[in-house]
């Protein structure tokens, strides 16, 4: 098939305005259970754009471990290109796409980095072959072959044999504040439902949320 006519219509959902949650973290919170629950592929993967000092972006996907009123957690290596494109610029977007439902999901905000406790208690939890690959691999970074990182994983393995496998100081997360989120539901004739929350900024004392409806 020609990919100019690789198309289909989107049916399975409607979103209404009072259909929609208050709080967008409720919203996401159905959603997300919903993507578990339809045992998508890595229903937490998320695609992180970041951009350089000249404004060129880039993109990547990571892995959602944590999310509620003060963010959307991820962790990666702190020299990889993402980190430094964001020491220069923490204005960051993720992007869900979960395409079996229909459904995607934007979210625009400030990446903070996480604090070493938070990072020393997530690290903990990983399994052991990945605690070594975070040591074993200079995130980003050119190699001449496949062997250059199975040599250092043989090493670190050798290294921390008898004890258990610190965090690297190179090895970290942040933490994307909510600026906005936009929940994409496709729609009939591409009349898709697109509602987009943003801070009432005017409400200090009782935060809310203004919530738009945008075509499609
Ligand atoms: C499904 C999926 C999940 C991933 N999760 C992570 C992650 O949580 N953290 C991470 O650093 N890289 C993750 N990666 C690898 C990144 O996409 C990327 O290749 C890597 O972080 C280097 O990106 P950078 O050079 O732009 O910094 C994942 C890739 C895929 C496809």
């Amino acid at each position: 098939m020609a990919i100019e006519d690789n198309r289909r219509e989107y049916n399975f959902a409607t979103m209404q305005r009072d259909s929609m949650r208050d709080d967008p973290i409720d919203q996401f919170r159905i959603w997300l259970d919903a993507a578990l629950a339809a045992d998508l592929p890595d229903p937490t993967a998320m695609c992180l754009a970041t951009v350089d000092s000249s404004g060129h972006p880039s993109q990547r996907m990571v892995l959602l471990k944590e999310f509620g009123d003060d963010g959307f957690v991820f962790f990666t290596n702190l020299k990889s290109r993402k980190a430094s494109e964001i020491i220069g610029n923490n204005s960051v977007s993720l992007h869900f796409s979960w395409l079996s439902l229909e459904r995607q999901v934007v979210i625009r905000g400030d990446a903070e980095l996480l604090s070493r406790e938070n990072v020393d208690n997530y690290f903990r939890g990983r399994p052991r072959t990945s605690q070594i690959g975070a040591w074993a691999s200079r995130q980003s970074e050119v190699i001449t072959n496949r062997a250059v990182l199975e040599n250092r994983y043989a090493r670190i393995e050798q290294r921390f044999a008898k004890v258990a496998v610190p965090t690297p100081e190179f090895w970290g997360g942040y933490r994307v504040s909510l600026e906005s989120i936009e929940f994409w539901q496709g729609g009939e004739q591409r009349l898709h439902d697109r509602f987009c929350y943003t801070p009432d900024v005017l409400n200090r004392t009782n935060p809310k949320w203004n919530i738009e409806r945008l075509a499609p």
